[in-house]
């Protein structure tokens, strides 16, 4: 497998995702590990994008816990439907935050974020782990990312 990814740093946000989504599919395509396999996603999404904090959470005991990411140090455990991470969970859908500021119980890791989203990811129809993703910008965060981050996720699951 490919341990070397080409990352654009230029472009529009499209363009880069186009542009990693394949290299993340040759990336884990042969890996089965999922914890290797979101370290690596995490990487590839920082790197590509530069937002302040890339990673996952894995449901485990009824709870989220922190699983791979990249960026500052974050809150180990989120309870269900608490916070934006535990809210997508019960909703089982993706949510995008414009401003955390206006998001009810919007769980604070960094106070340098302003806007988030996250992509439930789901199996057996069972949210099994999400991705959040966090950006110093205000309303970084539209269905674009979406649709292509829930690509990201489907190659994952
Ligand atoms: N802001 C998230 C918590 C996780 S950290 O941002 C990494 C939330 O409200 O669920």
């Amino acid at each position: 497998m490919a341990e070397q990814v080409d990352i654009p740093h230029t472009g529009a946000k499209k363009e880069i995702y186009e542009a990693i989504l394949s290299q993340i599919e040759a990336l884990i395509g042969n890996e089965q590990d999922l914890i290797a396999n979101m370290a690596n996603i995490s990487s590839v999404l920082k790197e590509a994008f530069h937002f302040l904090w890339v990673g996952f959470y894995l449901v485990k005991d009824e709870q989220l816990v922190l699983g791979p990411f990249q960026g500052p140090v974050a809150c180990t455990r989120i309870q269900y439907g608490k916070g934006v991470c535990g809210t997508a969970w019960q909703q089982m859908e993706a949510i995008v935050v414009p401003d955390v500021y206006d998001f009810p119980g919007h769980i604070a890791c960094s106070s340098r974020s302003r806007s988030e989203v996250v992509i439930p990811l789901i199996k057996n129809n069972k949210v099994y782990a999400v991705l959040d993703i966090d950006s110093e910008l205000l309303n970084r965060f539209d269905k674009d990312d979406v649709i292509y981050l829930s690509k990201i996720c489907r190659i994952l699951t």
